[in-house]
């Protein structure tokens, strides 16, 4: 991990409050999806981390929702500005260590670095299964990068207002699968958990330093306490503990 200055190429809305934002710049310790980057934002003392959805030698990208004040002021950043990250963080899936029938479960804003990892799997000679779930036909968010890795996400949301109506678990019930690589919110996390036979969960939690040193986003697992941002934010099925 360094601190580094990335050059924003672009930001666009990708739907209501979510945002897309490209950089370029020193990348190339990036080594895996499911890490993420910890940014810098002006006014602000606690950095903001947000997951990475797709890198290549000397450029990066993120998709982020708008919660808060911090998120906000990012939403109004333009291209050309320069922005200070700590690049990059956390351990990322792992697909070395992945079952040889996968399925890739993302919701929310999970969907980002569940692409990233599909893009992974596809370079590797892989043709993954990804179910992406939403609340409703507002949340959905464009699937057209992973339309154009030749992927076409399941699609559930919970009032059935597009795709499968019922939970990403829903959707499960008709795969076959031996391992599951999953990133969304907790409840969600939970449910995926519960049916998957094994697998790698990517944790959200609230972070201060994103590096390790705070001990402010420890959880309790099997094999006793451990730091999201530095240890995670993918944890093994089984080492959680709920
Ligand atoms: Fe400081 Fe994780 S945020 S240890």
């Amino acid at each position: 991990m360094k601190r580094q200055y990335l050059v924003i190429e672009s930001i666009r809305r990708l739907k209501n409050d979510v945002y897309y934002m490209t950089f370029t710049g020193d990348c190339h310790e990036v080594s895996a999806p499911g890490q993420f980057i910890n940014i810098k934002v002006g006014g602000f003392y606690l950095r903001r981390p947000i997951s990475i959805c797709d890198y290549d030698i000397g450029h990066i990208s993120i998709a982020f929702k708008v919660v808060g004040a911090g998120t906000q002021k990012m939403a109004l950043a333009e291209k050309g500005d320069l922005v200070d990250v700590l690049i990059p963080l956390g351990n990322g899936f792992d697909v070395s260590k992945g079952g040889r029938n996968p399925i890739l479960v993302a919701g929310g804003i999970g969907v980002p670095p569940i692409y990233c990892l599909a893009k992974d799997m596809v370079g590797r000679g892989e043709k993954p299964r990804v179910i992406c779930g939403f609340n409703n036909a507002d949340d959905v968010l464009p699937m057209t990068k992973f339309n154009e890795i030749g992927i076409d996400p399941t699609i559930t949301t919970m009032d059935g207002s597009v795709g499968m109506k019922g939970l990403v678990t829903d959707a499960m019930y008709d795969e076959q699968y031996d391992y599951v690589y999953a990133c969304g919110p907790e409840p969600m996390l939970k449910a995926v958990w519960s049916l998957a036979p094994d697998g790698q969960f990517s944790f959200e939690a609230r972070m201060a330093c994103g590096f390790g040193a705070c001990m402010g986003c420890s959880c309790k697992t099997k094999y006793g306490s451990k730091r999201i941002c530095k240890d995670g934010p993918v944890l093994y099925r089984e080492e959680i503990i709920w």
